[in-house]
């Protein structure tokens, strides 16, 4: 058989959107009519999750039959990855937020560079292409704006599975007639490489036990699709992770998760802005940390269902942060919640401990009047400093909203630039916050 690839795109431009939805070229700016004493208020909701769809992409190629999803998030990632899989042979058709994946038959044609380095996740299929026809090749995900973000915790842990795997010119080749249960410890917390091996174990011969494994939620649904299309899974959510192989998997109806990155955003906003908001299609479990944290900020956030209701407060509280692995504080929410604490009435530090480069967003913040000083690992951040409109750029997904939350408060005029990093994880983010008061659009230079 020849060897399987994931399919070969220059320049992840999505195709096939939803004609509603036209996402911006490189030259789309947003503007924010900011002021320090803005207040949104209203009602939003929130959509499915990025990091939970993606994986849950790449698992439709495990299986032969439909695999439904519901709950998708409109986002650029998604229609890239899925642009990707159609190269692949996946045939799928969108309806609304509704998703029918099927992969009777493997086309096969390398990965290109551009495309996974653009979208990393799409690295993710190799596994499951590995697992379901004994050989792939994908090139390496190369580092991004927020640190190196190596694979090598994939890679040892699908040789442990019987993989051999060879590099050459900056791609990845994986073969393996069959591969074999085995006893993995992950070396550190690794949401994509746990995803990555439970994906691959579940065709494995025999039983595969995943030690040391992450425990975010979009893992968690992951597992729960798969248990769905026949895999055999203990321990999903928790640091031990067994999966018994099967011989084939089949297809699965499935949900996906709310995008608990998404509603912590928009919690931010929330409390940044003294405002009143209520989100809606939240699983409120899955954010308690960053929901605690802005309970002690002084913000006030009622539960009710899928329902959090959020009331920012005059006065914000500093309070200091170290990101960690879930159930931690999410690294995800770094970034957005600098910004409440350049709000804040006093010092705040905040640590970043799961990327190295996490703090792109500070010199932007600092264009805007803020007053925060990165020491290693560390940011402190002092309050509270009236921020003013300025032209700032977005160096990556979060860094992006951080920036948009930014110039809700300042005065005057904000640009930010790059907006393309923003539509990779928000659906529409400035018509969502246009419908909360916000004064921002999207334009073309
Ligand atoms: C996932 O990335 C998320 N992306 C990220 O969200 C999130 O920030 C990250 O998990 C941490 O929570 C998706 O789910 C698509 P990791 P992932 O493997 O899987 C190091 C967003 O904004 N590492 O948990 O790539 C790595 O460099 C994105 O939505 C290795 O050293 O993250 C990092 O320091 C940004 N070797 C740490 O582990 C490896 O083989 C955690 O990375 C793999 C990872």
């Amino acid at each position: 058989m020849s060897p399987l690839s994931v399919a070969a795109l220059v320049g992840a431009f999505p195709v096939e959107f939803p004609a509603a939805i036209v996402y911006n070229s490189p030259v789309e700016k947003i503007r924010i009519q900011g002021r320090n004493d803005f207040q949104l208020k209203g009602g939003v909701r929130i959509g499915g999750s990025k990091n939970a769809v993606l994986p849950a992409l790449a698992a439709s190629l495990l299986t032969g039959e439909k695999v439904h999803l519901s709950n998708i998030p409109l986002v650029k990632d998604v229609f890239s990855m899925l642009k990707l899989m159609k190269e692949l042979g996946l045939d799928y058709h969108l309806e609304g937020t509704n998703l029918t994946l099927e992969v009777p038959k493997i086309l096969s044609e390398e990965a290109s560079y551009n495309l996974v380095k653009v979208m990393r996740a799409s690295f993710l299929v190799l596994g499951p292409l590995l697992a379901r026809f004994g050989k792939a090749i994908v090139a390496q995900p190369g580092g991004c704006a927020i640190g190196l973000r190596p694979v090598d915790l994939h890679l040892a842990g699908l040789q442990r599975l019987g993989a051999n795997i060879t590099l050459e010119h900056g791609y990845i080749k994986a073969e393996a007639d069959r591969l074999q249960g085995a006893d993995i410890r992950f070396e550190k917390k690794t949401v994509g490489g746990t995803e990555h091996l439970i994906m691959a174990a579940t065709l494995a011969r025999g039983e595969t036990i995943l030690r040391n494994c992450a425990q975010e939620p979009e893992i968690s649904n992951l597992c729960e699709l798969l248990i769905k299309m026949g895999a055999k899974i203990e321990g999903v959510g928790e640091e031990t992770v067994r999966i018994v192989g099967v011989d084939a998997l089949g297809g699965a109806d499935h949900e996906i998760i709310p995008d608990r990155i998404e509603a912590g955003t928009f919690l931010v906003a929330g409390a940044l802005t003294h405002g009143d908001i209520r989100l809606t299609g939240t699983e409120p479990s899955h954010i308690m940390t960053t929901i605690e944290k802005l309970r002690y900020s002084g913000a006030t956030i009622d539960i009710d269902g899928k329902t959090l209701h959020v009331v920012g407060s005059a006065e914000i509280r500093p309070q200091d942060v170290t990101t960690s692995p879930y159930p931690g504080f999410p690294t995800d929410m770094q970034a957005q919640f600098m910004v409440l604490m350049t709000q804040a009435t006093g010092t705040s530090i905040i640590t970043e401990t799961i990327f190295d480069r996490r703090f792109q967003h500070v010199n932007e913040l600092l264009r805007l009047g803020a007053a925060i000083e990165v020491l290693g690992d560390k940011a402190v951040v002092h309050g509270r400093t009236p921020l003013s409109g300025a032209e700032v750029i977005a160096t990556d997904l979060r860094a992006s909203a951080s920036l948009i939350l930014a110039g809700l408060i300042a005065s005057g005029e904000t640009i930010v630039n790059d907006v393309e990093h923003i539509d990779r994880g928000y659906e529409r983010i400035e018509e969502k916050l246009r419908a909360l008061g916000a004064r921002i659009e999207r334009f073309r230079d």
